[in-house]
């Protein structure tokens, strides 16, 4: 520990014992109940009916407390709760309240509601803050009905394009700036709010979605960097013919090639050590008829990485094995460019481990497998995580847990890490 983490860690707790860790479960199930399935999970994917409840919810909570809302032009939600000084720009906390279609009860909301926890805990007990806070709440994170993910704190960094996000289609045809509409209607006293407004520091809390924490016996992981990313997505043209009568030699059979395609892309992705995640999460097979041979495959790449020279070899020589594999079927390969590593600032990471230390709640530093909106928002501003366990590290699951006492424990050190930066 250096000198000065030692003098902070020392320093009388701040604010995380104001977490009110009944009522930030009371949030989840409360959240949780919007688009809850019968399994326990919840499906509530970007800019569906089920988001719209969920962003009303969310305001009329933050109402009662007189906390204002804005909103942006990609549907990036804000809540603000004011500093003292009022030109200071603000430190922001959230998350994402997408969920995949059998996701879970944690994976987004616990990073919004535990960012709302501290800004209503501060307000209840009266505690100032020099910056505002804000609670932010990122358009279509998940990626699952429109691909890719992490678009909202995407545009709102400029990284990626307003109009070309705003025509991105799910598999109905609908786009996003036809279903953004009824979101932001949810919230019409919301201020609306140029993108890329200036942030202080972003920090985020989240499940840490693998098993690490739970296997060593640790409430926090102190987040160091998040690995990088490509998406891909693959389509095979074959041809339709009998599934009785056509000989091998006349068949175009587009699943047939997307078996080999993907088998060498298996063999590409290889990794003894087992660093590498290559995942086919969608496929789908047209007519999808028992008796025709197939005449279309279309399927998803997720390729993932913490060395940004392994994601671009291995990831560039996507387009030629599919090619190469897929004949005599014509592939097409869209690439939807490279979410790199991202390594956070050591004062945040700082912040976030003397948090935990003025708590005495022992932690460890992690890299996250999974993607997050801090990764996009480093662009503009210093971020970083805190991580809770999560049960069997299971997550994109409507059988994702978490405990009230391990989300309680995140809060505590956002609280503590969010305060320090704000009168900072
Ligand atoms: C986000 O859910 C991700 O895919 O990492
Ligand atoms: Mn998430
Ligand atoms: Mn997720």
């Amino acid at each position: 520990m250096t000198d000065t983490a030692s003098q902070s860690a020392a320093r009388p707790n701040l604010v995380g014992p104001l977490i009110d860790e009944a009522r930030l479960w009371d949030r989840h199930e409360t959240l949780g109940a919007i688009g809850g399935t019968a399994k326990g999970g919840v499906n509530r994917q970007a800019l569906t009916g089920e988001e719209v409840e969920a962003r009303k919810l969310i305001a009329g909570w933050a109402k009662e407390l007189g906390f204002s809302i804005a909103s942006d032009p990609i549907g990036n939600m804000f809540i603000r709760r004011e500093g003292t000084d009022p030109d200071a720009a603000p430190v922001v906390s959230g998350s994402h309240i997408d969920t995949q279609p059998t996701g879970g009860k944690y994976d987004g909301a616990f990073g919004v509601l535990a960012a709302f926890e501290v800004l209503e805990a501060l307000e209840r007990n009266g505690v100032k803050t020099r910056r505002p806070l804000e609670v932010g709440i990122w358009m279509n994170e998940e990626g699952s009905r429109f691909q890719p993910g992490c678009v909202g704190s995407g545009v709102f960094t400029g990284r990626k394009n307003l109009d070309e996000t705003l025509a991105m289609t799910d598999r109905a045809g609908i786009s996003v700036r036809d279903a953004l509409q009824p979101c932001l209607a949810a919230t019409p006293d919301a201020e609306a709010r140029p993108l890329g407004t200036p942030i202080h520091a972003y920090l985020e809390a989240h499940i840490e979605q693998g098993p690490r924490l739970e296997a060593e016996g640790l409430q926090i992981g102190v987040v160091t960097s998040i690995q990088g990313m490509r998406r891909f997505e693959i389509d095979i043209e074959g041809e339709e013919a009998h599934a009785g009568t056509t000989p091998r030699a006349n068949r175009k059979d587009a699943l047939s090639a997307a078996v080999r395609v993907i088998t060498a892309l298996e063999e590409l992705m290889h990794d003894p050590d087992d660093v590498v995640r290559f995942t086919v999460g969608r496929m789908e097979v047209s007519p999808g008829s028992p008796n025709v041979v197939p005449g279309h495959v279309h399927f998803t790449i997720d390729f993932r990485h913490p060395d940004m020279d392994v994601l671009k070899e291995r990831g560039d020589a996507v387009e030629r094995i599919a090619k190469e594999k897929a004949a005599p079927c014509p592939v097409t390969v869209k690439g939807f460019g490279t979410n790199p590593p991202v390594h956070f600032p050591k004062e945040i990471v700082d912040i976030v481990r003397r948090g935990a230390e003025r708590l005495e709640l022992p932690s460890m530093d992690m890299p996250s497998g999974a993607g997050h909106d801090a990764g996009l928002i480093s662009a503009v501003a210093p971020v970083g995580m805190v991580f809770v366990p999560c049960e069997r590290g299971i997550s994109h699951n409507e059988l994702e847990r978490a405990s009230a006492s391990d989300l309680a424990a995140g809060a505590r050190v956002l609280a503590e890490a969010m305060v320090e930066l704000a009168n900072s």
